[in-house]
């Protein structure tokens, strides 16, 4: 009988078809390199929860406007964070025993909610609402069809979420900056109540001694010590990040802000990833 083995390896020829996925050694070669940008000339835009949304119409309206008013020079993944009502299911749950895998979907369905509002706010310029399945897929001709969309910036772990505490560590700024890296996105600017990132909350028992930093390394944040306002899985994931070179954290209170980051100056925090230069 013919031994056909060797004629099938030949037929499935892979760099890695012989070897582990384990060892970095030998990946390295064959996965290091530079994924492609997918969607290069896409501005993600992410709004604070509790910053932004959880103040209601005073601070909703004006930063709408200023979307609206950027659509003709953008296309945007607008993206927002959970608030208040995240934070009282996490109260609720924690008190049943819910595990971090059940509060994670609970919580980025109020990321959704929030969404929902800016989507109908900005309804009549073609702007909806898009759930994650069709960020996954089909992001690329909804963005053909309209300037903008809005999805909510939780990332879908759901059960899949890590158990290290049980406040989901990979909330709004996590996700937002994954898919912003993912995608080979324009860039990334998170939109807060404040001037950018501090040495400490500006608005906490310490805040006349907080200092403004107007740029960082995400790896200098990872051992901060005090409150920040982005999560620290943010950070982490920084670390390995393939195109993103910064984030900028502004201001969505000050008008203009959000435009002058979008294109691109410096008004706010810009925090620094490790991913190399082009
Ligand atoms: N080091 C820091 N620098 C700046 N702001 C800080 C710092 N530490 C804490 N804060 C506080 O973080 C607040 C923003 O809170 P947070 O980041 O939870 O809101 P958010 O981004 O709108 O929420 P979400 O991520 O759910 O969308 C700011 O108003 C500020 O008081
Ligand atoms: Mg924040």
């Amino acid at each position: 009988m013919t031994d056909i083995s060797i004629d099938i390896d030949r037929d499935v020829a892979s760099p890695l078809a012989r070897q582990t996925l384990l060892d970095g050694d030998l990946t390295r070669p064959v996965a290091g390199g530079r994924p492609i940008r997918i969607l290069p000339w896409l501005q993600i835009v992410k709004i604070g929860g509790r910053s932004i949304m959880d103040r209601g119409k005073d601070a909703i309206e004006p930063i709408v406007d200023e979307l609206r008013q950027l659509l003709p020079e953008h296309r945007m993944l607008i993206l927002t964070g959970a608030g208040i009502r995240a934070r009282h299911l996490y109260g609720v749950g924690l008190s049943l025993g819910l595990p971090v895998g059940s509060l994670a979907p609970l919580a980025a369905s109020e990321a959704g909610q929030n969404g929902h509002i800016l989507a109908s706010l900005l309804a009549a310029e073609g702007v909806s609402y898009v759930e994650h399945p069709t960020i996954a897929s089909q992001l690329a001709i909804h963005l053909s069809a309209a300037r903008a969309v809005v999805g909510s910036a939780f990332p879908p772990y759901h059960h899949h979420e890590f158990p290290a505490s049980r406040i989901p560590a990979h909330r709004a700024d996590t996700g937002a900056f994954l898919l912003a890296d993912a995608l080979g996105a324009a860039g990334l600017t998170i939109v807060e109540d404040v001037d950018g990132v501090y040495t400490t909350d500006p608005n906490g028992p310490d805040g006349a001694q907080a200092t403004f930093l107007p740029e960082v390394a995400a790896a200098d944040l990872v051992d901060h010590p005090g409150p920040l306002p982005v999560d620290r899985a943010m950070l982490d994931v920084m670390a390995n990040a393939r195109h993103i070179r910064h984030v900028q954290v502004v201001n969505g209170l000050v008008p203009g802000r959000l435009t002058a980051a979008l294109r691109g100056e410096h008004v706010g925090t810009f925090i620094r990833t490790g991913a190399a230069a082009a």
